[in-house]
């Protein structure tokens, strides 16, 4: 038996810009999706269930890229997961990774070795084939390295450059450079709070709504730049592990993103219920529902402000480990 885990993410800042080209800010948080995998005695399984590949799209790619193309045998696959599902917290990246690890090391990849970029672009490539062609590396990448990821179109010397992805999205070459911010101690103090709306954030709906926004009012294009400015920002913070700044470059990201019409009354509701306990605080990912987060140094107290808001919570450190082999196996399954 092999276990694999991998956590979930959320995005501190840059969503919705990060389509138009300018960089975001994703970190790895505590709660993990974890998956254990046995050799079957007859087919595919997963939970007790044959495996459907239309209700696991992304793990039958995984599949497919990593073990059935080259006839790998029948699996058994049990998932668990802490994340709120549908929320926006990158549960089927989590997935699709802990999927792509779990498999490596049943081919006898060595736990303590494995090749992160090779899973983080397996687990890309999982999420393109499932969702249309359409896919950043954002998710995959910060549930696979964990810690805090940076996103550039171009590779910045404020963090540590890991790989470089690219993927033809219809018809374009989309190219992105990822890197990882190296959080100083100074911001273990503090705390995530993840409120979740309990309504999914419908990604495709909310990017088609910039979409049409920036089509008839082409001006705005410059909060879009606005965001990338305070990504920025948001990064030289963390990098210098300045809480008050990080917290304020959060308040003006979820301005920002209200203007631009993502944002709803439910998230703004726990963004101002989290406000007066939090260093800052702002939807994360899509908006529409989802989540919002809030970092602090209170986070019961802050915790507490969202649930009355409506919110289910989940506390966090910033920036979890990626993803990991937690149970081993003493031998390969399949040595292909
Ligand atoms: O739905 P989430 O939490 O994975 O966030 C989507 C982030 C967007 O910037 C809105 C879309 C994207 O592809 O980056």
């Amino acid at each position: 038996m092999v276990v694999a885990s991998a956590p979930g993410k959320c995005i501190l800042f840059g969503e919705h810009a990060v389509v138009y080209g300018q960089p975001a800010v994703a970190v790895a948080i505590d709660a993990r999706v974890e998956l254990t995998i046995e050799l079957a005695e007859s087919g595919w399984s997963i939970d007790g269930m044959s495996f459907d590949k239309t209700r696991h799209p992304h793990m039958d790619s995984v599949r497919k890229r990593l073990w059935s193309n080259d006839g790998g045998p029948a699996l058994d696959l049990q998932v668990s997961s802490d994340l709120f599902g549908a929320a926006g917290l990158g549960s089927s990246a989590a997935i699709c990774s802990a999927f792509a690890a779990g498999l490596l090391h049943c081919r006898g990849t060595d736990s303590g070795a494995l090749p992160y970029s090779g899973i983080a672009t397996t687990a890309h490539l999982a999420e393109a084939d499932a969702q249309g062609g359409r896919a950043s590396p954002t998710d995959t990448s910060t549930v696979t390295l964990g810690g805090a990821i940076y996103v550039s179109n171009q590779k910045e010397s404020i963090a540590d450059w890991q790989f470089s992805r690219d993927l033809r999205i219809d018809g374009e070459l989309r190219s992105w450079e990822i890197h990882c911010i190296d959080l100083p101690e100074s911001l273990s103090e503090a705390s995530l709070v993840i409120g979740f709306t309990g309504r999914p954030g419908p990604t495709g709906e909310m990017v088609a709504k910039v979409a049409d926004l920036l089509k008839n009012e082409p001006e705005r294009m410059t909060d879009i730049e606005r965001i990338g400015h305070v990504t920025r920002a948001g990064v030289t913070a963390l990098n210098l592990g300045n809480l008050e700044a990080i917290g304020i470059a959060m308040n003006e990201c979820h301005r920002l993103l209200q203007g631009l019409g993502v944002s709803d009354p439910d998230l703004d509701r726990m963004v101002d219920a989290a406000l007066p306990s939090s260093l800052g605080a702002k939807m994360t990912g899509a908006g529409g529902g989802g989540c919002m987060i809030a970092l602090t140094l209170e986070p019961r107290r802050t915790a507490e402000a969202i649930e009355l808001a409506g919110g289910r919570t989940l506390v966090s450190s910033l920036g979890a480990p990626g993803v990991r082999i937690e149970k081993s196996a003493d031998v390969p399954i399949w040595n292909s």
